[in-house]
C-alpha cells in the first residue's frame, strides 16, 4: 500500500479546490489581491524571484497573484491529468493562445467542422496570416480523419465533442489516438461538458480548453478563459501568455472561483432540466428534430453515456415548419427565455441559428435528423423550473402560428 490518499469524489473537490497557503487560518475564499506591482525585500530577493520564474511566486501582476494562481489551481486539479492551467481573458483567447502554443508556420491544424464559430475564424484568419494551413474535417467520419491524418500530416487537431450548435458527440478517445499515431497535438474546447462531465486529458488529449464565461462563471458577469494540460503542453502554453502578456483580473478570478463551488449542482441541474424540457420538445409538432445527446435516442447518446459523467443544460431543435419570421415570433414572444448568446448561466437563453454557412464538409441538417428543415434554435436550460420553461415555449409556439 502506497500510503497515497485516493483522491477525493469531484463534489469535495469543488469546495476544497485552490486553496492556498497565502490565507490559512479562518479565510475561506481568498483576498481579491488587485496588484500590478509586487515590492520586493531586498534586491536578491528580486534576483531570486527573477531567476526562479514559478508560479505562485509574487514577481509582476502579469504573472498573477494569490486570487488568479488559487482559480488556476482549482482548475487544475478538477481536470485529470493536468499539470497546470493558464487563464485568458476570454474563452476565444484561451483558443487562439493555445493553437499558437502548439503551432508553427507551415503547419497544417485539422479543425472539427461542428467548431465553435469563431474557432473556425481563427483558423481562416489569424493562423493563416502567420503561415498555418487548415482543413475541417467530419469528427463523425473516423476513416476519413485517418485518411487526412496520413496525407496531411497535421501538427494539430482542433476537437469539439458537442458541438456547441448543432450538438454532435463523437468519438474522442478515437480520434485522440489516431491524432497521436500521427504524430499530432489534440486540443478540445471541453466548454460545454467541462472536465467534471468530460476528463479530456484521460480520454487521450493533450490541451483542454474552456469558455469560462460558461459554467465555471456560471452567472453570465464574467468573460475568461482556461487551458489546462499536462507538463509539456503546460510549459508551452505559459511561456506563449506571458509573451502574450495574457492575464485576468483578480476580480474576475474571485468571481470565476466562487462559481466554481456551485458548478456542480448547476450542472446536474442542467442536465435534468434539459432533458424534461428536450424529451417535450419531442413531442410537438412543430419540432422536427430535438438535438440533445442526454436523452435515449439520439445520435450521439451512447457515446456521451459512454464516455461523460455529465453534460450541461445547452442543447438545440429543428422547426418543424415555418420560416424565419415565424421563428422570430416564438422567440420574440418568450418570456422567460432571453434571445442572447453565450450559455451556461443561471438563466434560460435562446438563440435563433442557421449552421449552413458555418460548415465546410458536414450537411445541415445531418441525416441523422430525418428531416429536411433547417431553422434551429438552441437553448441553454437555467434554473427556472423546467414546468414553467415549458409552458414559456408553448406561448412560444402558439405565437409562432399567429402569422
Ligand atoms: C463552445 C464555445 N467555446 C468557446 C467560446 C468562447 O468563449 P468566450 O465567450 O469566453 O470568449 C464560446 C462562447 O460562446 C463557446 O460557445
Amino acid at each position: 500500500m502506497s500510503g497515497k490518499k485516493p483522491p477525493h469524489k469531484p463534489a469535495t473537490q469543488l469546495v476544497e479546490a485552490g486553496r492556498r497557503p497565502e490565507w490559512t487560518g479562518a479565510i475561506v475564499n481568498p483576498p481579491v489581491w488587485r496588484a500590478s506591482t509586487h515590492i520586493f525585500e531586498t534586491e536578491a530577493d528580486r534576483k531570486a524571484a527573477l531567476s526562479a520564474n514559478h508560479d505562485g511566486q509574487f514577481y509582476y501582476g502579469r504573472r498573477g497573484a494569490p486570487t488568479q494562481w488559487a482559480l488556476a489551481d482549482a482548475l487544475t486539479g478538477l481536470e485529470p491529468g493536468a499539470y497546470g492551467t493558464m487563464l485568458y481573458p476570454s474563452g476565444v483567447a484561451a483558443i487562439a493562445a493555445s493553437l499558437m502554443a502548439v503551432l508553427r508556420p507551415g503547419d497544417m491544424l485539422l479543425v472539427t467542422d461542428n467548431a465553435y464559430e469563431p474557432t473556425r475564424n481563427i483558423a481562416r484568419g489569424l493562423l493563416k496570416r502567420w503561415g498555418v494551413k487548415h482543413r475541417f474535417f467530419d469528427p463523425l467520419d473516423i476513416d476519413s480523419f485517418t485518411t487526412l491524418c496520413t496525407d496531411e500530416k497535421p501538427r494539430a487537431v482542433w476537437l469539439e465533442s458537442p458541438g456547441s450548435l448543432t450538438m454532435e458527440v463523437c468519438d474522442v478517445p478515437a480520434l485522440a489516438t489516431i491524432a497521436r499515431e500521427h504524430g499530432a497535438v489534440s486540443l478540445i474546447d471541453n466548454t460545454w461538458a467541462t472536465s467534471l462531465g468530460f476528463p479530456a486529458l484521460q480520454h487521450g488529449c493533450d490541451i483542454s480548453v474552456m469558455s469560462l464565461t460558461k459554467h465555471v462563471g456560471g452567472h453570465s458577469d464574467l468573460m475568461m478563459g482556461s487551458a489546462s494540460a499536462g507538463e509539456r503542453w503546460y510549459k508551452a502554453l505559459r511561456q506563449n501568455a506571458q509573451q502574450l502578456g495574457h492575464v485576468v483580473s483578480p476580480d474576475d478570478a474571485a468571481l470565476a472561483l466562487r462559481g466554481l463551488r456551485t458548478m456542480g449542482l448547476r450542472l446536474e441541474r442542467g442536465v435534468e432540466s434539459a432533458a424534461v424540457v428536450a424529451k417535450w420538445l419531442q413531442s410537438r409538432p412543430e419540432v422536427a428534430h430535438v438535438l440533445c445527446p442526454l436523452i435515449p435516442g439520439d445520435a450521439g447518446h451512447e457515446l456521451w453515456n459512454r464516455d461523460f459523467s455529465g453534460g450541461c443544460g445547452l442543447f438545440s431543435f429543428v422547426l418543424n415548419s415555418g420560416d424565419e419570421a415565424a421563428r422570430a415570433r416564438l422567440v420574440d414572444n418568450l418570456q422567460l427565455f432571453g434571445i442572447g448568446y453565450s450559455w451556461g448561466g443561471f438563466e434560460s437563453l435562446a438563440l435563433p441559428f442557421d449552421p449552413a454557412p458555418m460548415r465546410d464538409v458536414m450537411a445541415w441538417p445531418p441525416a441523422a435528423c430525418d428531416t429536411t428543415q433547417k431553422l434551429g434554435i438552441r437553448l441553454s436550460i437555467g434554473l427556472e423550473d423546467p414546468a414553467d420553461l415549458i409552458a414559456d415555449l408553448e406561448s412560444g409556439f402558439t405565437a409562432m402560428g399567429d402569422a
